[in-house]
């Protein structure tokens, strides 16, 4: 079987043992005598693979006993408005860090709800280069983040430490490494770029902040404690998408050795790309400041412009890599190196761009 190397922005690539995994179990789930996408999520078997998942979140991340870790529907873009529409106090205000197109979404659903929000930092007019500095006021109702900027390819370091909630949308470095949980209130992301397939959001909130949505405006659905109390089941879940996010975590847990491990393979094979991109004597440029490169989303362009950039792509997918065309509002290229992407296939990568630059530079 040969499959292609896959820097597919999300859904993306997940690990051939993980797929095979699921493969082999897929029409008899242990010995039952059906799928797991057969039978009902009422089911202890069911159950089991949904508690197992919670679990390896909260382990991996350290998210403790006032943390409820919920698997949602409706993506990272639904997440945009639940966040305020279950974390606004009736007299407070939020707070918003702009780093790019996801971040100006959720502004756009605080604006069209009517919260009072102020946006505190943005790196906007410098085509959102880099990650500002971002300090949140001690009494917001919350402070939100996007921790990894998908389109531009830059990611904050460190999360920002702050008395308030913090409110982080994680959806592109969702268990890529280990982060500093000690300020963080709601911490969510859609599970389809390192975690499985789409269609899962998890959402890890402190207990504290499940009382404060409006019980008389907001509709039951939409409450973060309609379904902490249901256990994520108040509506059918995505029982394939939960298992497939199960096995992931099992791979990340007891193949890789945990986040801290996870990080140390990310920061090893990002920095395999960048360093191919510094030395091309200016044939490839990074969009992201030095300060603020994301270590999964690396965006460049090729400095003779956009018609040398469709060939890059065309004579990449011929080589077996797929998924390299940039975000429509960036363009240029962009390698997504989630999870999955080995350092042998970065390298496979380096050697196609230093030989398409010798050729066409
Ligand atoms: C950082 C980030 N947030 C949110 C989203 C939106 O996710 P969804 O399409 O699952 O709604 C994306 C999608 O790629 C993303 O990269």
């Amino acid at each position: 079987m040969s499959r292609v190397i896959n820097f597919s922005a999300g859904p993306s690539t997940i690990p051939l043992s993980v797929l095979e995994h699921a493969k082999a179990e897929f029409t008899d789930y242990k010995g039952h005598g059906y799928s797991i996408i057969e039978i009902s999520h009422r089911t202890k078997i069911f159950e089991e693979v949904l508690h197992s998942a919670m679990a390896r979140v909260k382990r991996l991340y350290g998210f403790g006993e006032n943390f409820k870790i919920l698997f949602l529907q409706g993506g990272g873009s639904l997440q945009f408005a639940q966040v305020p529409m279950n974390l606004m106090t009736k007299t407070g205000y939020a707070e918003y860090a702009n780093t790019g197109n996801w971040t100006n979404k959720a502004i756009k659903e605080a604006e069209i709800l009517g919260i009072n929000h102020r946006v505190i930092a943005s790196s906007k007019e410098s085509k959102f280069d880099h990650i500002p500095e971002v300090k949140f006021s001690d009494d917001a109702d919350y402070g939100y983040i996007c921790s990894n900027n998908t389109i531009y390819g830059t990611q904050y370091k460190t999360l920002p430490k702050c008395k308030c909630p913090l409110v982080v949308d994680s959806s592109s470095d969702l268990f890529s490494r280990p982060v500093d949980i000690s300020s963080v209130g709601l911490f969510y992301g859609g599970i389809q770029k390192n975690g499985g397939p789409a269609g899962v959001t998890m959402v890890a909130i402190r207990e504290d902040l499940l009382d404060r949505a409006d019980d008389t405006s907001t509709p039951m659905i939409l409450r973060y404690k309609t379904q902490a109390n249901a256990d994520s089941m108040y509506n059918t879940p995505n029982t394939f998408g939960i298992y497939m996010l199960d096995l992931m975590l099992e791979w990340i847990e007891n193949e890789i050795g945990g986040l801290a491990k996870m990080a140390e393979r990310n920061e090893q094979k990002t920095a395999i790309l960048y360093e191919a991109i510094d030395a091309s004597g200016g044939f490839y440029t990074g969009h992201a400041r030095a300060d603020s490169r994301s270590l999964m989303n690396i965006s460049f362009n090729i400095a003779s412009g956009a018609e040398v950039e469709a060939k890059f792509i065309d004579e990449a997918s011929k080589a077996g890599m797929i998924g390299l065309k940039g975000h429509r509002v960036l363009g240029g290229i962009r390698a997504s190196l989630y999870n999955a992407i080995t350092a042998q296939n970065v390298k496979t990568l380096v050697e196609f761009m230093n030989e398409f630059a010798r050729k066409n530079g």
